[in-house]
């Protein structure tokens, strides 16, 4: 995990190199980015690579990326428009500390960054990078559904879409282009999208319990985080490699308190 959280870290920093002015900009992204978050999404990309067969090297920038990504989603998940949060990570939100527009832009920046750093990744097989972009950008525009369904919540709003695109997109991303950038077969990369689906869903579920707030109430919720839980790990079996690290990091994610 050490050894994990250090090449995210690293990648991090080297992208935030790319915007040092205005300096305002600088710090909301960094505010945003190093305040704290538990890097679960570039984790899962990087233990992808190695699952496959590959160095988790060849994936750090698909890692940065969707954790950018993900840092994007949640800096305007928080604005005043959305959520109206004040605090993320027990720090004043981007909005709060820099302002309404600042954050929507800092947002804007931190996705095209992670476009920018997708492009960095240096292809294995001819065609890959063209792979890893269709999935990225399928699941960025998939976020951005969930959310919409998500804010406009009523008695007849299909939570399973919600829970799909607002929260598993990112996971099965992470988890696709950390495979594909690995070098993984057509086989892994789709049995490690199917792990990842499902442990995106048992991740929210529990993000639910965790908030006390479910739509299936708390005996239904529990049962819905087994059932994906383990339908991840049996995705797992299907991959020809050393998954020990995904799976524990599955089993870690029940009855989290973090
Ligand atoms: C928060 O995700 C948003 C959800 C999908 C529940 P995380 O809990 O992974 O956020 P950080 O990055 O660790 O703060
Ligand atoms: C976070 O959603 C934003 C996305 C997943 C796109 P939530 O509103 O459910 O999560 P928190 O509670 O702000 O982290
Ligand atoms: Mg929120």
């Amino acid at each position: 995990m050490e050894r994990y959280l250090k090449i995210i870290n690293d990648t991090l920093e080297e992208a935030l190199l790319c915007v040092t002015r205005p300096a305002v900009l600088n710090d909301a992204m960094k505010h945003a980015l190093l305040a704290g978050g538990k890097r679960i999404r570039p984790v899962i990309a990087l233990a992808a690579a190695e699952a496959v067969g590959g160095d988790a090297i060849d994936a750090k920038y698909v890692s940065c990326a969707i954790e950018l990504l993900h840092n994007y989603t949640l800096v305007h998940d928080d604005l005043p428009s959305m959520d109206n949060d004040t605090l993320r990570r027990g720090k004043p939100t981007v909005w709060a500390k820099y302002g309404e527009s600042t954050a929507i832009l800092a947002g804007d920046a931190l996705q095209s960054l992670a476009f920018a750093m997708i492009a960095k990744t240096s292809e294995k097989r001819p065609g890959d990078l063209a792979k890893i972009l269709n999935v990225f950008s399928e699941k960025a525009l998939g976020v951005v559904c969930g959310q919409v369904e998500d804010l406009s919540r009523n008695e007849q709003s299909d939570y399973d879409f919600i829970y799909e695109h607002k929260t598993a997109d990112l996971f099965v991303a992470a988890a696709q282009m950390g495979a594909i950038a690995g070098g993984g077969s057509e086989e892994d990369v789709n049995a490690i999208a199917e792990f990842a689906l499902n442990l995106g869903l048992a991740f929210q579920y529990e993000d639910d319990l965790l908030d006390g707030d479910s739509p299936w109430g708390r005996e239904e919720t529990v049962r819905r985080v087994d059932e994906t839980t383990s339908k991840a790990c049996i995705a797992l079996k299907r991959i020809n490699g050393d998954t020990s690290f995904l799976s524990s990091l599955a089993n870690k994610l029940i009855g989290r308190t973090f």
